[in-house]
């Protein structure tokens, strides 16, 4: 995995709890930690790290992932501002994320392996996304949505349809709130 996202979790982590938190679990997951932004790691070090998460806090390993990925989010965006502002809306952003963001990230660190995903769009009004990649990581886009979702002043209400912890992971991303229509 690109060090660009162990960055964003070690940011994730710190903004959560603090610096000390984040060099208790380099610590416990014995990790030097020194990752910078273009390097690769074994993905095995994220896995460690969250092991070390659930053993500080007891907080279950899918759900701590989820909330890193959710927090880890605006700490993503902000390497790719210019791609990651202006879609209208969650939905679209997701899309742009499969169309442009990713593929942008190809360019960037040629030895990346981001997933893929796929839309439909539901008679509800939902989005369904299919997630596809070898390293089984849906839970983290779900975090990841949570995050953009944010974002874009939405709450989305995520229902995993098939495949939870698998390299195909079908979910439909409902909006259940916008600050826009609130307004
Ligand atoms: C809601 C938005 C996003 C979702 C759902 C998403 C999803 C994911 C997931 C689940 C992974 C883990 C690898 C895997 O499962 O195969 C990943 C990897 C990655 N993503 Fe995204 N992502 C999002 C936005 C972004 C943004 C904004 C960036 C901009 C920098 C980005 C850059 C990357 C990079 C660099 C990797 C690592 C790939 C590798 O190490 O091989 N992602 N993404």
């Amino acid at each position: 995995m690109k060090g660009v996202i162990f960055n964003a979790v070690e940011e994730a982590v710190t903004d959560l709890y603090s610096a000390d938190t984040w060099d208790d679990l380099l610590d416990k997951a014995e990790l030097s930690g020194d990752y910078t932004s273009l390097g690769t790691y074994d993905d095995e070090e994220l896995f460690k790290l969250v092991g070390a998460a659930h053993e500080l806090t007891g907080i279950e390993a899918n759900e701590l992932v989820r909330i890193l990925g959710e927090h880890a989010f605006p700490h993503l965006a902000k390497r790719l501002p210019d791609l990651c502002e202006g879609a209208a809306n969650t939905h679209e952003f997701l899309r742009r994320v499969n169309d442009i963001i990713h593929p942008e990230v190809l360019k960037l660190h040629p030895d990346a392996a981001p997933p893929e995903f796929s839309f439909e769009d539901l008679p509800d009004g939902a989005l369904r996304v299919t997630y596809r990649s070898a390293r089984k990581l849906g839970v983290l886009a779900e975090g990841l949505i949570h995050g953009a979702a944010a974002q874009y002043g939405e709450t989305v209400a995520i229902d995993v349809v098939s495949g939870a912890g698998e390299a195909v992971t079908v979910f439909d991303v409902a909006i259940v709130a916008s600050a826009e229509k609130a307004a």
